[in-house]
C-alpha cells in the first residue's frame, strides 16, 4: 500500500484529486491552526488487502470530486481503519439523490414533492400528479448541470427521449420533482458536527441558483426554523461536514432539496463572516484527539488485563 504512512504516524490527513479553492483554504487553515496534516493526492493512492498497517491515520478528510472515486477512497480507509469524514454511508446516501429522498422521508424531513420512475409513461403520470413545470434531475450529479425545468408533455417527453437513447444507465433512473415557486434564492446552510456554523442565499435571474452557475452568495440569518430543519436533514444522512441546500416554498415554508457531502464554501467566508475551513480542521482535530485517546484507553486496558 502506498498512503506513506510514516513512523510516527500522523492523526490527520486530507484526501483530494483537485486543489479547488477549498481544498487551498482548508490546507491554510491546517497551517494557521498549527495543526499536523498529510496531503494524500487521491490518483496517487493505491491499496493491496492484506499488505498494509493499520489506522496509518486517525482522521481522513475526503475532499475529492470525483464522487466515485471519494467514495472507493473512504471505504479503503474506513476498511484500515480510519475514521473518515464524511464516512463512506453518509457519501452513499448524499452522493445519490434518490437515497438522500430515501433518507430525508424516512425521518420526515419535508422535501419538495419527488418520484423516481423508468419509462416515459410513468414519468408523465408523476408529472401529472405534480402539475407542471416539473424537474428533472440526474440521480447523481452537482453544480445545477443536466437538471431541467420542463413546462408541457412534449418538453419531458423530448428530454426523455434524449436520456434513453444518449444517457448512461444512471440517465435511465428518472428522478421528477415538484417545481417549487421561490423568491429567486435558495438556502445553503452549512454543518460542521452537531452544529450549523453559517448559511447563505445563493440568489439568481436563473431558476437554478447554484454559484457554480452564477448564483450570488449573500449572509442568510440563521433562524430556529432553519437550524431545526438543517440539523434534522444531516441527521438523516448520518450527519459530519455537510452543506444542506433548502427552498423556501410559497405555501409549504422551507424544504431541504439536497445535503452534500462535499462542500464548497468559497463564496461563504467572507459573506458570513465565518472561518468555515478553520472550524472544520478544528472539528477534525477534536475527533482525532478523541479517537487517539479511546485507543490509548483500550491500549492500557489490555495491558492492565493481561
Ligand atoms: N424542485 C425545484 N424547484 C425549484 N428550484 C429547484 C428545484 N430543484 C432544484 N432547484 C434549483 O436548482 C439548484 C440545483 O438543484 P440541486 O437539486 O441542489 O442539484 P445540484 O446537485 O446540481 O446542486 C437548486 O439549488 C435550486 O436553485
Ligand atoms: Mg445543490
Amino acid at each position: 500500500m502506498s498512503v506513506g504512512a510514516p513512523e510516527r504516524t500522523p492523526r490527520l490527513a486530507v484526501v483530494y484529486d483537485r486543489l479547488r479553492p477549498e481544498e487551498r483554504m482548508l490546507f491554510d487553515a491546517f497551517e494557521r491552526g498549527g495543526i499536523d496534516v498529510v496531503q494524500l493526492y487521491a490518483p496517487h493512492q493505491s491499496f493491496s488487502f492484506g499488505a498494509h498497517s493499520l489506522q496509518p491515520f486517525d482522521v481522513v478528510l475526503e475532499r475529492c470530486v470525483s464522487h466515485t472515486r471519494g467514495l472507493a477512497l473512504a471505504r479503503l480507509y474506513e476498511a484500515l481503519g480510519c475514521v473518515v469524514m464524511n464516512a463512506a454511508h453518509v457519501i452513499e446516501t448524499c452522493g445519490d439523490k434518490l437515497a438522500t429522498n430515501a433518507a430525508l422521508g424516512r425521518d420526515g424531513v419535508p422535501t419538495p414533492r419527488t418520484g423516481v420512475a423508468f419509462t416515459t409513461e410513468a414519468v408523465l403520470d408523476l408529472c401529472d400528479t405534480f402539475g407542471y413545470p416539473i424537474v428533472l434531475k440526474p440521480v447523481v450529479g452537482s453544480w445545477g448541470r443536466l437538471i431541467s425545468r420542463l413546462s408541457d408533455r412534449d418538453a419531458v417527453e423530448a428530454v426523455l427521449e434524449h436520456k434513453e437513447v444518449l444517457g448512461g444507465p444512471a440517465h435511465k433512473v428518472f428522478y421528477v420533482q415538484e417545481f417549487v415557486h421561490k423568491p429567486g434564492r435558495d438556502i445553503r446552510a452549512f454543518v460542521i458536527g452537531g452544529d450549523v456554523v453559517a448559511a447563505i442565499y445563493r440568489t439568481s435571474d436563473h431558476w437554478i441558483t447554484n454559484t457554480a452557475r452564477g448564483g450570488a452568495a449573500s449572509d442568510c440569518p440563521l433562524t430556529d426554523e432553519l437550524v431545526d430543519l438543517t440539523l434534522r436533514a444531516a441527521h438523516a444522512v448520518g450527519g459530519g461536514v455537510l452543506a444542506v441546500d433548502l427552498l423556501e416554498s410559497e405555501d409549504r415554508g422551507l424544504l431541504v432539496v439536497e445535503v452534500n457531502h462535499t462542500m464548497e464554501f468559497r463564496n461563504s467566508v467572507a459573506t458570513t463572516g465565518v472561518d468555515i475551513p478553520l472550524l472544520v480542521v478544528r472539528h477534525a482535530e477534536r475527533l482525532a484527539r478523541e479517537i487517539g485517546e479511546r485507543r490509548a484507553s483500550a491500549r492500557a486496558a489490555v495491558a492492565a488485563g493481561a
